[in-house]
């Protein structure tokens, strides 16, 4: 029996176009995903778009549509990305469809039913940007809203509330029992830090007279659910026919760590007597060249051309091996091309053209069996060893940077060996022990790079599929055959030449002032 693997991102905000951060969410659980099929696990991978809310309300009303018909239009493009960045997502969950609302009316039923909602009336400050009461505490150091809030006005509201608060000793002792609930460690410690203060009850509903665009209460038509609750049962409401909860990770960023995923979620569960998911793998922020990439600035759409200029698998790849997952990372493009240059061109991509060409002009085209079994093969094969090891360990810590790096060890490592062999001269030798090594030289380089487009398949998906039919190999499907050094591509018929990493045009100078 294959192992399951639940595996989502967060559902993005219908009320914008997608930018960097979304497509590196998203890309990042890709990854994740292809690299869980290939080792045998039973993979559902779930994204999504999270279509109500005030937001939307207020941006349909501007542009005097429907919200239904901006959420369609928003579903469209933020689809298109999907397809754009190459994502192998099972379902694609929007929570304006029946199933989910459905989902939610239950959730909200059961928990009234439950004694564990209740109605009551609270005025304050209230921010419409991000649909909450604001407290003293919110304000910044002059006493102001942080722009974050956008306008925040005084509000009196009766509203119903969730009894959030009863469960946080559970949630407390969940976390320390379970020090895998939340990846990176240092984000766990700030939850629990969080958790030292005791926890307000959640307010769970909008007034219809506010906010039309929602989720009915289904024991109060006169209020929709707050947009939270409404979003973070997607999870479930995805999957409550198939069998897959609880999910085994859910990808998000780190602002939207604490309180919704970290503390509504699992206490939301925890009430309804449904088992909490597994893991948050949280990621940082990317910034462009220096500012946060967001939907408000307007500046991080740009990114995305990155994929079509420069290829999806270059684009995959660069944010893969740019951002230490947990970590916050810049994009710029003299980076990426750096990266594309030295990483994939020079590093990855000479290499297989190397490869192609000796086989083509000493073996007619047919990878030859190794032949010399020297200091210098072995150490390839063990470095081959070490690098296996670190790979997966990092993958399985979901470090998938670090994993990016270890292998770039070895592809190095490959260039070296071929530099030391120097194939070319030993193809002019008439010495029988010099064929031996030439022998030996093209096939170690053609096994390393089956080892090495095996395991980069999940970041690299297209790229390796044409690496490796390239050097006469079929497609990787499963990581089965890296754990051993093989001869199975002796007999191989490459191809002349292939281009995997197109030189990139020069980045435009700077407009002289
Ligand atoms: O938060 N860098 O939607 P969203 C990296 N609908 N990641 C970023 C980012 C950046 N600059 N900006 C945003 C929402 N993200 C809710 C989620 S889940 C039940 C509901 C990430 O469109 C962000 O951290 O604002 C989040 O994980 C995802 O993009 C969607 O953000
Ligand atoms: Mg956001």
């Amino acid at each position: 029996m294959s192992r399951p693997f639940y595996i989502t991102t967060a559902i993005d905000y219908a009320n914008g176009a997608p930018h960097l951060g979304h497509a590196y969410e998203k890309v990042l659980a890709d990854v994740l995903a292809r690299h869980h099929r290939m080792l045998g696990d039973d993979v559902y991978f779930l994204t999504g778009l999270d279509e109500h809310g005030q937001k939307v309300q207020q941006t349909a009303q501007k542009r005097q549509i429907e919200p239904q018909v901006l959420v369609d239009e928003v579903a469209a493009v933020f689809q298109q990305m999907l397809g754009l960045l190459n994502i192998s997502n099972d379902d694609y969950i929007r929570t304006t469809e029946p199933r989910h609302k459905v989902v939610v009316q239950a959730f909200l039923q059961k928990l009234f039913d439950k004694g564990l909602i209740f109605k009551a009336t609270k005025s304050g400050w209230y921010s419409v940007r991000q649909e909450q009461f604001l407290s003293d505490k919110d304000r910044d150091a002059e006493g102001n809203w942080p722009s974050i809030y956008g306008e925040v006005t005084q509000t009196t509201e009766e509203n119903y509330y969730f009894k959030l608060s009863q469960f946080q000793p559970w949630l407390i002792e969940h976390l320390k029992d379970n020090p895998d609930f939340i990846n990176p460690a240092h984000r766990r410690k700030q939850v629990l830090e969080f958790l030292k203060e005791p926890m307000n009850d959640l307010c769970i509903s909008r007034p219809k007279a506010r906010l039309t665009w929602g989720i009915e209460l289904p024991f109060d038509r006169e209020f929709v659910t707050y947009v939270w609750f409404d979003a973070l049962t997607n999870y479930y409401s995805a999957v409550v026919d198939k069998g897959r909860w609880p999910a085994d990770m859910h990808v998000i960023g780190k602002d939207i760590l604490s309180p919704p995923h970290a503390v509504y979620w699992p206490c939301m569960l925890k009430a309804l007597d449904i088992a909490p998911p597994k893991q948050l793998l949280v990621h940082g922020w990317w910034t462009l060249n220096g500012s946060k990439a967001s939907k408000s600035d307007g500046n991080a759409t740009d990114s995305l051309s990155f994929a079509q200029k420069f290829g999806t698998d270059a684009f995959r790849y660069y944010l893969c091996r740019e951002m230490v997952v947990g970590e916050d990372a810049d994009f710029s493009s003299p980076n990426f091309a750096q990266r594309y240059k030295a990483d994939l061109g020079h590093n990855l991509g000479n290499l297989v053209n190397r490869l192609l060409n000796m086989v083509g002009r000493n073996y007619a085209g047919t990878v030859p069996a190794p032949g010399a079994d020297e200091e210098l093969e072995q150490n390839l094969r063990k470095l081959w060893t070490e690098t296996e090891r670190k790979f997966f360990a990092h993958f399985a810590e979901a470090q998938i940077s670090h994993a990016l790096e270890a292998l770039w060890v070895f592809v190095s490592a490959m260039n070296a060996y071929i530099e030391a062999r120097a194939p070319w001269k030993l193809a002019k030798s008439a010495e029988t022990a010099d064929r031996a090594r030439l022998d030996s030289c093209l096939a170690h380089v053609a096994e390393g790079l089956r080892l090495t487009a095996t395991v980069l398949t999940p970041v690299m998906p297209k790229t390796c599929e044409q690496l490796l039919i390239n050097i006469g190999l079929p497609v990787a499907t499963s990581f089965a055959s890296v754990h051993a050094w093989s001869t199975v591509c002796t007999g191989a018929k490459v191809a002349e030449k292939c281009i995997l990493f197109p030189p990139l045009e020069e980045p435009e100078a700077p407009a002289k002032a």
